[in-house]
Parts: structure tokens; sequence; C-alpha cells
């Protein structure tokens, strides 16, 4: 009895906490720094060790520890799209910081970017969805221990990345 009482006051804690969160609006650029970037940058390391002959990753050359790896890599990549499609706005950067490429000449500042990011708040969401499925979908292909479709995601996540940047990061340098 006294077990499930505590069981509930912990729940209700994870609960505050989830809608906490759900209220607050994301930090972008701590997003990409603390999530999806050296995510993105573990995945790739990985399937480019693993690429037989013919450029494919081989699932020959995963051992446990790159799959387990991996899915830890889905899991934060799928929490990183979601936690920019959903949460209750989205910072550029914190208040002060400055953008990686800020002091070349034509790169935008966080304070561009948040104004191109509010300006079409729908699509940047469609790309932060992109992100969040091709992380579900490396985890389902993980769990499968699928190389082929990791293979694919792999190639397609970096499409997401780019298609992103191009329209929010630097859309100036769109022809
Ligand atoms: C939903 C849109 C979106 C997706 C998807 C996305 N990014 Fe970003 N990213 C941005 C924007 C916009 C910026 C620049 C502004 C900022 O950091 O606030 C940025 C900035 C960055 C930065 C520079 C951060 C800094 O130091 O200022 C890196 C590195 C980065 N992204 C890596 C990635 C990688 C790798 C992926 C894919 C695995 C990715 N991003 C996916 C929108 C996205």
């Amino acid at each position: 009895m006294k077990k499930s009482i505590r069981l509930i006051a912990v729940l209700g804690l994870i609960l505050a906490g989830a809608v906490c969160a759900a209220g607050a609006p994301a930090n972008l650029q701590q997003i990409m720094i603390g999530n999806v970037n050296p995510n993105g940058l573990a995945l790739w390391d990985v399937t480019n060790k693993a690429m037989d002959e013919n450029g494919k990753v081989s699932a020959k050359k995963l051992t446990e520890e790159n799959w387990k790896n991996l899915l830890g890599i889905g899991l934060q990549l799928e929490e990183g799209g979601r936690a920019l499609a959903t949460s209750d706005g989205v910072i550029a950067a914190s208040p002060g910081s400055k953008l990686q490429d800020e002091g070349n000449q034509g790169a935008s500042t966080a304070q561009d970017v948040q104004r191109f990011i509010d300006a079409k708040s729908a699509e940047f969401r469609r790309h932060a969805l992109a992100l969040q499925k091709t992380g579900g979908d490396i985890v389902t292909a993980v769990k499968k221990h699928d190389a082929k479709k990791l293979d694919a995601l792999s190639g397609s996540l970096d499409a997401v990345c780019e298609a992103c940047h191009t329209a929010f990061w630097y859309p100036q340098l769109k022809k």
C-alpha cells in the first residue's frame, strides 16, 4: 500500500515535469549542440566505419556494442526532433549567445534565425517532425538489426539536417 502511494507521488512528479517541459520554449542552439549534432556525428561515425567495399553499411561489421550505441543515438535524435516540434515556441539561442559562423560575412545571427522561424513556424515544425521520424525509424531499424535500412537512414538524416539549415539558418544562400 505504502509502495503504491509512493509510486503515485513519483508518477505525479514525472507528469508535472512533462507539463512544465511542454510549456517552455525549446532552445534550438542548445538542442543542436547538446543533442542533435553529437548524435548525428556519432551515427555517421559508426555507419562510415561499418561500410563494405560497395560503400554500404554491413551488418557483419556492426558489433553488439555498435547496435547498443545506435539505439541510444536513434532515441536521442527522435527526442531532439520531438522537443523542437512540440515545445511551446522555439528560441534560436539563449540571449547573448553567438551562433557558429556568426562572425562570417553574410552569416545569420541568432536574431535572424529567430525571425526566420517565427515567420514560418509551421514549416519549421515539419522539419523538426522529419528529424523525430528519422530518429524513430533508426530505433526501429536498430531493433531489427536491419543494416540496409540503417544505411538508407544514415544518408537521409544528412538531408534532414541540410533541408532545415538551408531554410532556417542560411536562407540567404538559397538561389
Ligand atoms: C528543424 C530544423 C533543424 C534540423 C532538423 C537540424 N538543425 Fe541544426 N540548426 C538549425 C538551425 C536553424 C540552426 C542555426 C541557429 C541556431 O543554432 O539557433 C542550427 C544549428 C546547428 C549547428 C550550429 C550550432 C551553433 O553552434 O550555433 C550545428 C552544428 C547543427 N545545427 C547540426 C545539425 C545536425 C548534424 C543535424 C542533423 C542530424 C541538424 N543540425 C538538424 C536547425 C535544424
